[in-house]
């Protein structure tokens, strides 16, 4: 049986790209196997945040990926934080990692860069850890990943292997899954199509939010920065030498599940193909944003949810890190002497 663990960073800037690259994607294939849904608040913590506004965000997060269609009767939606076994699972990694392997990673080293390492918190350093833990204690087979997780999920691997090889097979060994060509949209920033689109970028005009509204979105479009290419074949798909206009080819068959080569020959002008684009967008996210507004009027029923999800996740996650404290040589308490 294929087990599916995700983990979702609590962030209120979700945009076009996360929906088309990866939400999406999450959301097909719940049913695809065992699926665990994991906001990672507890990652959110190795950098600065605000304590008010990081509990709105993981809230939202969570409302986000019910309203684009997660079923809590399909699969497990919890908080990391609720299922407290990730952060002591993270400690039995954290005496399997080796500071050499955790140095490599690419991901600290270029945020401790940005504030100085010396400043960085210990957690940005052991993230990985953490994040190790989230896939094994499930037991996951899947998780999938964008590229820049990539080097963390070998990561997991690699820890999964040598606490098997030292202790004795307790941990499965989880793969990288990555859409296939095709299905996973690699969406660019409309401004700056060299760019991938991302909540950090100097300016929002290229960056499409899911909650923008109709027109916000059409004048984003509109705005999009194409080429002077004025030919018969101006709207063709190049990524190359026409990147955003295949940006926008991209986004248009991404949001009516067609081939960009294909989109094209629909379409015979920029401003033509601008407003079309804009109007697919706006007709996808309409139905996310009202399903979200439902889903926020109701806090009780959503803590409910997150109830659930982490009473699902809690006692598979209790019986690995059992199997792992017991492989290391702990000592077992008597049932019902912790927690
Ligand atoms: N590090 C991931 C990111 O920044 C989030 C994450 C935390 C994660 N734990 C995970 C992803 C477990 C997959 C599996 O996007």
């Amino acid at each position: 049986m294929k087990r599916i663990l995700v983990g979702i960073q609590p962030t209120g800037g979700l945009h076009l790209g996360n929906y088309l690259g990866a939400v999406r994607y999450w959301v097909e294939d719940q049913a695809a196997g065992e699926s665990f849904y994991c906001v990672v608040d507890l990652h959110a913590l190795t950098v600065p945040r605000d304590p008010a506004e990081l509990r709105r965000e993981t809230l939202a997060t969570s409302t986000l990926l019910l309203a684009a269609g997660l079923d809590p009767d399909t699969c497990a939606l919890f908080l990391q934080s609720h299922v407290a076994e990730h952060s002591q699972l993270a400690w039995l990694l954290e005496c399997t990692a080796s500071i050499g392997e955790l140095r490599r990673m690419t991901q600290f080293k270029d945020k401790a860069a940005k504030g100085g390492e010396e400043a960085a918190r210990v957690g940005l350093f052991t993230y990985p850890t953490l994040m190790a833990a989230d896939i094994l204690l499930y037991q996951a087979t899947h998780v999938p990943v964008g590229d820049d997780q990539r080097q963390h999920l070998e990561l997991a691997r690699d820890l999964a292997e040598r606490f098997n090889a030292r202790y004795g097979p307790v941990f499965t060994v989880p793969e990288a899954t990555i859409p296939p060509a095709g299905r996973g949209a690699r969406v660019m920033d409309l401004q700056d199509p060299a760019k991938k689109m991302s909540k950090s970028a100097e300016s929002d005009q290229g960056v499409i939010g899911l909650f923008d509204p109709p027109e916000v979105i059409e004048r984003k479009f509109r705005r999009a920065v194409t080429d002077t290419d004025s030919g018969a074949d101006a709207v063709r798909f190049d990524p190359e030498h026409k990147p955003g206009v295949s940006n926008l080819l991209a986004i248009l068959a991404a949001t009516t599940g067609s081939d960009p080569a294909e989109v094209a020959a629909d379409h015979h002008s920029y401003g033509e193909l601008k407003s079309a684009v804009a109007e697919a967008v706006i007709g996808l996210l309409r139905p996310l944003q009202a399903r979200y507004r439902e889903l926020e009027a109701d806090p009780a029923a959503l803590a409910g949810v997150l109830a659930a999800g982490a009473g699902r996740a809690r006692p598979i996650a209790a019986e690995t890190l059992g199997r792992a404290m017991d492989a290391i040589g702990l000592v077992p308490a008597l049932p019902g002497s912790n927690s």
